[in-house]
This record gives C-alpha cells, sequence and structure tokens, in this order.
C-alpha cells in the first residue's frame, strides 16, 4: 500500500466529527470521504475546513461507486453498523467499528466471522485501551511484584443528561462497554459468570447499575455505572479503577473534581483516540491483524453487556456465559 493512506469517516456525528479531526491533522492519511445521511450535517460538512480533502456522501454504496479507499472509521448508531461494515469489508476496506460492535452476541459474533472470512482488519474501537494512564496501569500490574490479579473495581459516573440523549441504550452497552473491555484487558481473562442489579428512574430508565463477573481463573471485577451526576455536581465525569493483586495495589483515577473532562482527540498528542486510530492505521498499512484490541474480545465484551441486562431483569440471578479464549 502507498500512502498516503486513503480514509472515510462513515457517520458524521459528535463522535465522527472527533475521528474527522484526528485524520485530517496526520499526515500519513488523506481524508477521501465522509458519509452521513442526514441533509442538514452533510451541508455543515461541506463548508468544513477540517473536511476539505473528503467528498461527502449519503450513502456508502455512494461513495463505493465514486471513491478508492483502504479503510474507514464507523461512527453511526449500533444496529447500523454491522450492514456498513460488511457492505465495506466486501468491498476491500478495513475498518474500526466504533464501540460497542454491535447491539446483540449474535450480530457481534458475525463482524468477526466476515472480517476472519474476507481477511480484512476489524478493530473494536475500545478507546481506553490507548489511554496513556489505562495502559501505564497495565504495566504497573503486569509487574512481577503485583502477583496476580484477585480484583478489579470499577467506577464510571456520567450525567443524567446521558439518558435523555440516548433514551433507548441500556447504560452497560452505552459505558459499562468500555468496563467490560477494561476487566478482560487487565484480567487477561474472560467473563464466566454475571451478576447485576439496576435501578431504574421515574420514566422506567436505567440510570445505575452494579455488575459482579467471575472471570475465568477466578479473578472478580465489580463494575458500576450511573446517568446520575448532576449540574453543579462536582465533577460531570467521574471515573476510576482500582486493581487488586497478590502481591500490590493499583488505582487510577481518570477524571475528578478539577480535571478537564476527559478528551478524545484534537490533536492533543498520547490522547486516546489519536492513539487508537494511529495504532488503527499501523495494522492497515504493514497488513498485520491487530493484537491490542482483536474482534473476538469485541464479541466477548457485547456477550457480557447482555449478560448483564439479562442478570438484571432477573434480580441479579447468576447468569453464565459461554466458553472463550477470546
Ligand atoms: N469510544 C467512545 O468513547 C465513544 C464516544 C462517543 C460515541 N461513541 C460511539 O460512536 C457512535 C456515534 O455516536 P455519536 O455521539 O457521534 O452519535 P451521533 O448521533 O451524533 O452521530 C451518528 C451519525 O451517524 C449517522 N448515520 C446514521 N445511520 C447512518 C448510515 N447508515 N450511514 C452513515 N451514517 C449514518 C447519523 O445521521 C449521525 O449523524 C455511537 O454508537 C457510540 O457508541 C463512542
Amino acid at each position: 500500500m502507498t500512502l498516503p493512506i486513503r480514509v472515510a469517516v462513515i457517520g458524521g456525528g459528535i463522535f465522527g466529527r472527533e475521528h474527522v479531526s484526528v485524520y485530517a491533522g496526520m499526515p500519513s492519511v488523506r481524508l477521501v470521504a465522509i458519509v452521513e445521511p442526514n441533509e442538514k450535517r452533510r451541508l455543515e460538512w461541506q463548508r468544513d475546513p477540517l473536511a476539505k480533502t473528503a467528498k461527502i456522501f449519503s450513502s456508502v454504496a455512494e461513495m463505493l461507486a465514486e471513491t478508492k479507499l483502504d479503510a474507514a472509521s464507523i461512527v453511526t448508531p449500533s444496529k447500523t453498523r454491522l450492514h456498513i461494515a460488511t457492505e465495506l469489508m466486501s468491498a476491500g476496506v478495513d475498518v474500526l467499528v466504533e464501540k460497542p460492535f454491535a447491539d446483540s452476541p449474535e450480530d457481534a459474533q458475525k463482524f468477526a466471522e466476515v472480517a476472519a472470512a474476507l481477511g480484512r482488519k476489524c478493530l473494536p474501537g475500545h478507546l481506553l485501551r490507548f489511554s496513556q494512564g489505562h495502559q501505564n496501569l497495565k504495566t504497573v500490574i503486569s509487574q512481577p511484584a503485583f502477583g496476580s490479579v484477585v480484583g478489579v473495581t470499577l467506577s464510571r459516573n456520567r450525567s443524567r443528561a446521558l439518558i435523555s440523549l440516548y433514551p433507548d441504550i441500556h447504560p452497560a452497552f452505552l459505558l459499562g462497554v468500555h468496563d467490560f473491555d477494561l476487566a478482560i484487558w487487565l484480567t487477561a481473562r474472560p467473563v464466566t459468570e454475571v451478576s447485576a442489579l439496576e435501578h431504574r428512574n421515574s420514566q422506567g430508565k436505567v440510570d445505575y447499575f452494579v455488575a459482579h463477573c467471575l472471570h475465568n481463573g477466578g479473578a472478580i471485577s465489580t463494575i458500576q455505572v450511573s446517568c446520575l451526576l448532576s449540574e453543579g455536581d462536582p465533577a460531570q465525569v467521574d471515573d476510576s479503577v482500582s486493581v487488586f493483586g497478590t502481591g500490590r495495589t493499583a488505582h487510577l483515577e481518570t477524571a475528578s473534581v478539577d480535571d478537564e473532562p476527559q478528551h478524545f482527540g484534537f490533536g492533543i498528542e498520547n490522547a486516546p483516540l489519536v492513539a487508537e486510530l494511529q495504532y488503527f492505521l499501523d495494522c492497515v498499512l504493514k497488513n498485520q491483524p491487530s493484537t491490542l484490541c482483536t474482534p473476538e474480545e469485541g464479541v466477548h465484551v457485547v456477550e457480557i453487556a447482555q449478560a448483564v441486562l439479562r442478570s438484571a431483569s432477573n434480580g441479579g440471578e447468576i447468569t453464565r456465559l459461554r466458553a472463550t479464549n477470546f
């Protein structure tokens, strides 16, 4: 493959804009297309200097008929992503798929199968594996003095405004997927059993859940997610991870009272999205599979999210997952 790598962003919404902004700043990349079905957003992109090298299309089919490309970020609502990824991979395009892969384990599994059958890269966008703080944590817990991981406690608290922004997405699929992924990455073990409880607000929407996950080998993850922070609370983004080992413990706070909210890109050195997209393009350029985050791990994260929903709707009943080695 020759440089620059020809890239498209599918889905020109809020997070698609962050992908566009990162690609636009990469010297080895030419942003050739943005696909966005919403006409108002398309007009905005046509006037946007960030998109000056890109043609704006209303569908993937229209783009593929006119444009040659090597790689694409899929940043659309989750129910659309399997169809889009299949269309792109069938046309020889490698894809980075925003988290979570899909709304169901069955659809998530199809991503992995299609990518394997077509020999294409299909990287799940599990951003936090590329955050410097989380990578430092992984390095610390990999030292011999840390011993083996006994337990991981993850907490993620967000604004209650998220519930009205994403009324149809359970917080396990919206936010928890980050933590399920961190749990399997930090323990390096898949989950075998889940028990979860959830709280619903007066409109019947889930605004809080807690999940206990048993990993293959015995480690235990506890994941707590809320969408309950209000205007005037100390922080609108408030996350932490603690890892307990047989030798040591380690702790990471990713945002607290006086910190800037998490920032995903815009050219900040080492920002997670810059690192993630750079890694994706390195895999594309070198024709190497992703070892940092695999399609099978993307599938397992969806299986855990689904198990959390099932357990919580059955009052915390233990829900067993199928055996997997990633
Ligand atoms: N990794 C992260 O931390 C992170 C953060 C935010 C969002 N996301 C993910 O990114 C996705 C998009 O989130 P968002 O906040 O940008 O949503 P958004 O609604 O602002 O943008 C989605 C865009 O996709 C477009 N779209 C819908 N169907 C399409 C299709 N078939 N082809 C092309 N475009 C299509 C919509 O018109 C919309 O503009 C979400 O599913 C979310 O999971 C990930």
